[in-house]
């Protein structure tokens, strides 16, 4: 009986261990992450990235907050959405407002592989420092996001808009644009260790190496952020406002592979699986809850873009 417990004891010095240090990690980490973000990197390292950034889905929300903040920190933007008269409007807009050059490329990233030709060509020449893969759309409305798949009106067409347009468009101007990013940091590296390479080997491969570690990939994960696709929810302790969203998420870059953008989320995120809203939310009544809130808000069930 004894050693039952002793075995029971041990579990449970071990669990609340890994508590404390998973605690530990991630108040160290939100730490370095948010609230020491100027300490390290000013808009000198990010305009050193390159002179351009790429924005998709930059005329409204999210994006467009990103359009203005890298504005604002000095670098010239391409933006890129639908809208002609939207894109002319927020281009007319940074260019007033922060005195930075502006490109724009309507494009509709629902479509397939036939719409890369055309941004390619419309990016060629520019020295690209960041790229924002922010575009995406919901189907349906409000509470859309929770909308049972099998409730839509055209499910094959709704499927491979929102594939197109959440993740082939992030794949596909990775490819547009991190080659000439990488060559040209290598290019950089190269000239600046080029007396300490050898003869005939113009890029040797530890610079090769250097420039893919000062190229960041990362993945910005918000949870809500007051927008046309939230219905510009009331912003308050777990909605964030998208300007100072977009401040924050900048901030952190280069910092990690993956963050939440801002500490109120980070914390939302932290202890979102430790609470019971996840459980909630993939219980059966939880999803009913959901779908029904759905209906009622709903007079289309139409897919729609954001
Ligand atoms: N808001 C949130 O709480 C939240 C949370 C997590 C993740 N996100 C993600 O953050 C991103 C931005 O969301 P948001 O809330 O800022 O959305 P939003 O306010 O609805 O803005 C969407 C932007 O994308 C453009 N767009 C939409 N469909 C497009 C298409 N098919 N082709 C080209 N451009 C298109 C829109 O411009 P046009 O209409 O002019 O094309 C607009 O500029 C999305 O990827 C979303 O999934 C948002």
């Amino acid at each position: 009986m004894e050693s039952k417990w002793d075995v029971l004891s041990a579990l449970g010095a071990i669990t609340a261990a890994g508590l404390l240090l998973t605690g530990t990690w991630g108040v160290a980490r939100a730490v370095y992450v948010y609230l020491l973000p100027q300490v390290r990197r000013g808009n000198a390292w990010l305009r050193a990235q390159g002179a351009w950034a790429v924005v998709t889905g930059a005329t409204s929300g999210i994006g467009k907050a990103y359009a203005h903040e890298l504005a604002r920190r000095g670098l010239d933007i391409v933006l890129i959405s639908r809208s002609l008269s939207k894109l002319e409007q927020e281009a007319r807009e940074i260019e007033r407002l922060h005195g930075r050059s502006t490109r724009i490329i309507q494009a509709d990233f629902t479509g397939g592989l036939e719409i890369y030709g055309a941004i390619e060509a419309g990016l060629r020449g520019l020295e690209i420092g960041v790229l924002v893969n922010n575009v995406g759309m919901a189907y349906g409305g409000r509470g859309g996001v929770f909308r049972k798949l099998l409730d839509l009106e055209d499910l094959g067409q709704s499927v491979s808009d929102i594939i197109n347009c959440n993740a082939m468009s992030v794949a596909q101007m990775v490819c547009i644009v991190l080659p000439q990013m990488v060559s040209r940091l290598a290019a950089e590296e190269a000239s600046h260790f080029g007396p300490y390479t050898q003869p005939l080997r113009p890029l040797c491969d530890s610079s090769r190496r250097r420039c893919v570690k000062s190229t960041f990939l990362r993945t910005v994960s918000p949870m809500l952020v007051s927008t046309n696709m939230t219905h510009n929810l009331p912003t308050g302790l777990l909605v964030k406002d998208a300007d100072e969203f977009a401040r924050e998420a900048l901030d952190t870059l280069g910092l990690s592979s993956h963050v939440s953008g801002c500490l109120g989320h980070a914390v939302q995120s932290f202890l979102l699986p430790f609470g019971l809203l996840r459980w909630f939310l993939h219980s059966r009544q939880g999803v009913s809850l959901l779908s029904a809130g759905s209906k009622s808000n709903l007079p289309s069930l139409k897919p729609q873009s954001t």
